[in-house]
């Protein structure tokens, strides 16, 4: 049997779990490994005639069938790729970023070099999601998707959850032991999740959302007092990456944190798990769950997708016709003042007479109904803690209602799920 040659350009924590499982099966062939500093320590040991500091002896290499790509970011990652592809490898990439910034351009390149790209391990690590939904959920209409993408954002919310602790004091406690980042930005400002939802969403709705369209809140303004109101109302507060498309393609893809209902499979889903539910027709709901990052998760995924090409390496003309993407049509992107949803909105008000009077009335003139109303907390200064949970409404009006709340301080306006 003739041994599928790859290249693999990065040798961090995922290259490095897919180095050690391709040491188990003996169809694959590592030619060639690109790193930065070829002398640095790594946890694993590879020949030192494999690596190369020049990613370009991989791209270009002509005993090179597949370029694996494991360095993440849109530059240089897209200067290897493209070359790549002309030059005619078939791809293997964990990169989400790309894909959600020049996925189009990609696909485009690689219908016209007849070459296919996989990418399963970009979208919730270790969970199968890409693959099942370009074949056995083919035949279904996907309208829904609401998924935790992020495991360090995940994580954070589960510790200020548990042990009834700020944000700042989790997130400081996380990059202590390692699970978020020095600069955490791409995480907790909910960049990462809004980079997979807007690929997840693509192939899902079959319709291109384009990045710029995919409205984005991360979770660093989420206090430890709205995860005890939360808990009491009966939701957890997660980070989601939400999109539905109705029926003429307007498609809502949105990544923000949202209060969500106890009796739902995601509330529970904690720590570093990722988790996937989806909506369609025929098969109706179901949610995917696991490791969304990792070593070993995510190395699972970027070897599946190397055996999938190494099947049909050789046996056909147009290799994993299902797993191509074409998406000529693109999804009409919808405003986030436009959506409709239900708001918990968290008020320190002076505790007088007929302040939830006039909370309810600024509501009521806005035809805003209210689930409930809730006077929590009174302070020696006077004040009170209110807690309204609303009825579905647009989001336009319950932003003009936090506006004219003038005498009372908005803590935090937080959208619930459905
Ligand atoms: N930074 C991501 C997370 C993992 O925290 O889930 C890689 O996609």
């Amino acid at each position: 049997m003739d041994k599928l040659r790859i290249g693999i350009i990065g040798l961090g924590t995922v290259a490095s779990g897919v180095y050690k499982t391709l040491q188990d099966i003996n169809n694959i062939e590592i030619i060639k490994i690109a790193v930065k500093n070829i002398n640095k320590p790594r946890s694993v040991s590879v020949p030192k005639d494999m690596l190369t500091d020049n990613a370009y002896e991989v791209v270009n290499n002509p005993d090179i069938d597949v370029v694996v790509e494991l360095i993440g970011g849109v530059e240089p990652a897209w200067d290897y790729i493209s070359a790549a592809i002309k030059n005619g490898k078939h791809i293997v990439t964990a990169n989400k970023e790309l894909l959600a910034k020049k996925g189009e351009e990609l696909f485009n390149l690689t219908e016209k070099h007849n070459r296919v790209c996989l990418y399963e391990a970009a979208i919730a690590g270790g969970i199968p999601i890409i693959m099942p939904i370009k074949t056995i959920l083919a035949g279904n209409r996907i309208h829904k998707i609401q998924a935790i993408l992020n495991g360090t954002t995940n994580y954070i919310l589960t510790k200020m959850d548990v042990d009834g602790a700020s944000y700042e004091d989790v997130l400081k406690e996380a990059q202590e032991l390692g699970y978020a980042e020095t600069n955490p930005t791409g995480d907790v400002e909910g960049f990462d999740a809004a980079y997979k939802i807007t690929t997840l969403a693509t192939i899902a709705f079959k319709k291109r959302v384009k990045i710029e369209n995919v409205y984005r809140e991360g979770i660093t303004k989420i206090r430890k007092e709205d995860m005890a109101q939360a808990n009491e109302l009966g939701y957890k507060i997660k980070l989601i990456a939400n999109a539905t498309i109705d029926e003429n393609g307007n498609a809502d893809v949105r990544v923000h944190p949202m209060l969500i209902s106890k009796d739902t499979t995601l509330a529970h889903i904690n720590y570093v798990t990722n988790a996937v539910a989806m909506s369609g027709y025929p098969i109706g709901d179901i949610v995917l769950s696991g490791p969304g990052a990792g070593e070993f998760p995510t190395a699972s995924s970027v070897v599946g997708d190397i055996l999938a090409i190494q099947a049909e390496f050789g046996k056909t003309d147009y290799m994993l016709p299902m797993m191509r993407c074409h998406h000529e049509h693109k999804a009409n992107p919808v405003n986030i003042n436009d959506t409709y949803n239900k708001y918990y909105i968290s008020i320190t008000a002076p505790n007088a007479i007929g302040v939830i009077a006039k909370i309810g009335t600024i509501c009521a003139n806005k035809n805003i109904s209210l689930a409930s109303i809730m006077q929590k907390e009174v302070y020696e200064n006077s004040t009170a803690d209110i807690v309204v949970i609303t009825e579905k409404c647009q989001e336009r009006l319950i932003k003009e209602v936090v506006e004219e709340l003038d005498n009372c301080t908005v803590n935090s306006l937080i959208r619930v799920a459905e």
